[in-house]
C-alpha cells in the first residue's frame, strides 16, 4: 500500500470515529468525499443531508444532481474534482450545522485539504463561505469572483439548493462554473 493510501484510509478512519461532537449520535453514515481523491477542483458543500446520510456519499440527493449536470456541461468528470462539505455528519432535519460543529469538523477537512490538494475550491452558498472565512456573506457581493488564497483560488457560488428553489439562480451558477473551468485551464490542470 502507498504512504498515500496509507494516510488515506487513517483519514477516512478518523472521521468514521470521531466523537467530537453531537452528529455521530444521529449519523448512519459518516460523508467524506465522492470523485477523486487527489484532483485540482475540490468543491465543498454544507452537510449531508438524508440521501447522502442513507449513501455515505455528498450530494448525491436533487441538490447533487443539478451539481452534477452544472459540472458534466463543462466537460468535468470524476476524475476531476473532488466534492465534499463542511461538516460530515448530517445535522438532525437538515438543520445548518452550528458553530460547534463546524470547528469539531474543521480538522477534517484541514486534513482533506493536505491529501487532496487542489488548486480550485468552490464553496457553494453561505455555510461553506462562513466557515471559511470565519464572516458572514452577502452572496450577491462574494459570488463568482476568484479570490487567491494561500496559493488556492476560491470561488463562492450558490448552493444549488437555492437555485433549486429559485431556478433563475441557476444561470449565475452556470457562470461562475464556466469560470472555474477557464482557471483550470488557464493553469494547465483540466
Ligand atoms: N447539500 C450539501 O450541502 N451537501 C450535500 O452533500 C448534499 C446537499
Amino acid at each position: 500500500m502507498s504512504d498515500f493510501d496509507k494516510a488515506w484510509d487513517a483519514f477516512e478512519s478518523n472521521c468514521k470515529n470521531c466523537r467530537d461532537c453531537g452528529l455521530c449520535e444521529t449519523v448512519n453514515n459518516v460523508v467524506i468525499y465522492r470523485g477523486n481523491r487527489q484532483a485540482p477542483l475540490m468543491v465543498i458543500g454544507e452537510a449531508p443531508g438524508a440521501n447522502e446520510d442513507k449513501e455515505g456519499k455528498p450530494f448525491v440527493g436533487r441538490s447533487g444532481q443539478l451539481l452534477q449536470n452544472l459540472l458534466e456541461s463543462y466537460g468535468f468528470n470524476d476524475s476531476n474534482y473532488h466534492i465534499c462539505n463542511i461538516v460530515k455528519c448530517r445535522p438532525p432535519e437538515n438543520r445548518r450545522p452550528t458553530p460547534v460543529e463546524i470547528a469539531a469538523c474543521k480538522k477534517h477537512l484541514a486534513e482533506q485539504f493536505r491529501l487532496v490538494k487542489p488548486k480550485v475550491i468552490v464553496l457553494c452558498g453561505s455555510t461553506a463561505y462562513e466557515a471559511f472565512y470565519g464572516k458572514k456573506p452577502t452572496m450577491r457581493d462574494v459570488r463568482g469572483n476568484f479570490e487567491e488564497k494561500n496559493g488556492f483560488f476560491i470561488m463562492t457560488t450558490f448552493h444549488p439548493a437555492y437555485a433549486l428553489r429559485d431556478p433563475k439562480n441557476k444561470i449565475p451558477m452556470y457562470d461562475d462554473l464556466g469560470k472555474v473551468r477557464a482557471k483550470l485551464e488557464e493553469l494547465g490542470l483540466v
